[in-house]
């Protein structure tokens, strides 16, 4: 993830600004930036690599100026260089992002046909040149970036320099955190608390969709509709924190709303979104040449699996078979030669997973790892690995890595379904153009918080509860059981829709909680079939889906909660979030330990 850091000082900034972006480091880099106005003016410094060569630079060139902003960039639109390292500066701003833009391609032609040359290869740039043109226009910097904003589609956090406004900063939340630290005459403005530490302990922070003007005197917060909103100011500890809760009562809170933010980073490491293609990193083997696949895991990695099953077999069309590590490993299951397997692990240590890859490999697989820990033994042991890139998650209960894992398995599936010529270039445009879309679409799912809330308090009630989905919304169903019953320690079951009738069935009545995960798709009307049958024995159902299935719903005695239409691709990574929710809130009801749930370990590294 990108790391963003302001600063509105009483003496010089660069170097507190590379301060504050060395506590970033943790989210991952590959180039820095720092501007800053040296006498009224904006200064730009940027270096390919740690910051360590921005520091070198800074050293040769030392940058004056009280007032600065800077950026540890991990590469999306374009490779890591010095010309795609942030800030983006015109001659009137200076800007800094995390985030994707989604329409960035449309705006940049736009502008292209204006006349406007761009000098980098980033999403980014857009966003400078399209403040700049306002301001050539004769808007105030304010009025500016209020035009601006509304033209952009996606989930990004952006921070904004003036040239010749030594006491303003602007900074804008769409999906990615930010954190505005209140100082003594002194603003700041940082991705998280923790790049803050140095300077204060007085935090407030940025809602969705909010904006805020920073000066030495305070900040002036808007909220999505240009109403002036206060954001309460919080004392957070200073000390050296190395990750924090944010204003999060949970860290599994906090990694459910960081999900648009870590999900576009992980999307923009596999993606090539300008050219609009899959780009995974050179691999020792060949994507065309693979015969079958198996895939292990354990708990939610392991449906992470199986949702990537069915995109392996449709975009692919290679057999795969998805098997839990603790069986995988002893029941000798024949691996011929030209197969891949697959593990995958957010710590990348357990330890049925890590026999699984040894079996593996004895048998003369290739084996793959998918973990977001890059330097955990199964990412040592494997032949290839493909991190998730989620970053920490410290909440037992995964939440992040899944959807991470998911975002990289769909892109291996589009890499090996183009790499067999099954894919034609325009599916492989559409599916690209889709994975964009899906940290906007996360936000929107995070904004049904409060009707899950209250949803919850009737699950908190039940004794048992029952998920039901059909393809991809299977495993998820499956996830959406484990997740309720690891946190809230209510007992809770996963069926494939169409297996309601052989046995679970028997199950219901008017005490029994149905949660359906069912977008309107092609097996919708089955989906609706199930229904009637939980409604007809009394069962309440509590529907997860999109505005045509809730208008095709008519069953009685349903809840809606209702998603914007998308994809079915990318139907996992978005559905996750309500089904994360309803676990979330529900043991925040019954007031269990949510982080730390009793009998559970974050990796199990023993069978
Ligand atoms: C559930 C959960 C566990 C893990 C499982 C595998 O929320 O976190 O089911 O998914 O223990 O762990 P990793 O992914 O570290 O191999």
């Amino acid at each position: 993830m990108c790391g963003i850091v302001g600063i509105l000082g009483k003496s010089a900034v660069a170097e507190k600004v590379v301060e504050s972006l060395r506590r970033l480091e943790y989210r991952g880099y590959d180039s820095a930036g720092v501007a800053t106005l040296e006498h009224g003016r904006l200064e730009v410094c940027r270096a390919e690599g740690k910051l360590k060569n921005l520091e070198h630079k800074l050293d040769k060139h030392p940058m004056g100026g009280h007032s600065g902003i800077g950026h540890t960039r991990w590469a999306t639109h374009g490779k890591p260089s010095e010309r795609n390292a942030h800030p983006h500066a015109t001659k009137r701003v200076a800007v800094v992002h995390n985030g994707i833009i989604e329409n960035f391609r449309e705006l940049k032609t736009e502008l292209e046909a204006e006349g406007v040359v761009f000098r980098s290869d980033t999403d980014t740039e857009v966003v400078a040149q399209l403040v700049d043109r306002q301001m050539l226009a004769g808007k105030s910097p304010v009025a500016a970036v209020a035009e601006v904003l509304p033209r952009l589609k996606g989930a990004f956090a952006l921070a904004f320099l003036f040239d010749r406004e030594a006491d303003l900063m602007i900074a804008a939340r769409r999906g990615s955190p930010l954190a505005i630290g209140y100082g003594d005459g002194e603003m700041f403005l940082g991705s998280d608390a923790i790049a803050l530490g140095p300077f204060t302990d007085r935090i407030s922070y940025l809602e969705e969709g909010d904006w805020a003007v920073l000066t030495r005197e305070g900040v002036e917060v808007r909220d999505e509709s240009g109403r002036i909103v206060e954001r309460p100011i919080q004392k957070v500890p200073a000390g050296a924190l190395l990750v924090d809760k944010g204003n999060h009562r949970h860290f599994m809170a906090k990694e459910i709303y960081e999900q648009p933010e870590v999900i576009a980073h992980t999307f923009s490491h596999y993606l090539d979104l300008s050219a609009e293609t899959v780009a995974l990193p050179d691999l020792p083997f060949d994507l065309a040449e693979i015969q079958h696949i198996s895939i292990t895991a354990c708990g939610t990695a392991l449906y992470a699996g199986a949702v990537a099953e069915y995109w392996l077999e449709r975009f692919a069309r290679v057999p795969v078979s998805t098997d839990i590590a603790s069986e995988f490993r002893y029941r000798e299951t024949p691996l011929t030669p030209g197969g891949l397997t697959i593990v995958i692990s957010q710590s990348g240590e357990t330890a049925d997973t890590l026999a699984s890859l040894r079996y593996a490999k004895e048998c003369g697989q290739k084996v793959l790892a998918v973990v977001n820990v890059p330097t955990s033994t199964i990412a040592r042991e494997a032949d290839a690995v493909l991190p998730i890139l989620a970053g920490p998650e410290i909440g037992v209960a995964s939440t992040k890595a899944f959807t991470c894992q998911l975002a990289t398995l769909a892109c291996l599936s589009v890499a090996i379904g183009r790499a067999k010529g099954l894919l034609s270039q325009e599916d492989e445009h559409r599916l690209v153009r889709a994975f964009m879309e899906v940290p906007r679409l996360m936000t929107e799912a995070l904004k049904l918080s409060p009707e899950i809330e209250v949803l919850s308090r009737t699950l908190a009630k039940a004794r048992d509860v029952l998920y039901l989905g059909r393809g991809t919304n299977f495993p998820l169903a499956l996830e959406g059981a484990l997740k309720l019953k690891e946190i809230s320690y209510i007992h809770a079951e996963g069926y494939a829709g169409g297996e309601l009738k052989h046995g679970p069935i028997a199950l219901i009545d008017e005490t029994m909680p149905v949660v359906v995960i069912a977008p309107h798709d092609r097996i919708f009307d089955k989906t609706v079939s199930n229904m009637e049958e939980v409604a007809a024995r009394g069962g309440k159902i509590i529907l997860v889906t999109d505005p045509k299935g809730a208008a095709q719903a008519h069953v009685d005695a349903v809840q809606k909660l209702i998603l914007p239409e998308m994809p079915a691709t990318v139907c996992p990574m978005v559905y996750s979030i309500p089904v994360q929710l309803i676990a979330y809130h529900t043991a925040v009801i019954m007031g269990t330990d949510v982080d730390q749930p009793r009998n559970l370990a974050k990796s199990v590294t023993v069978e």
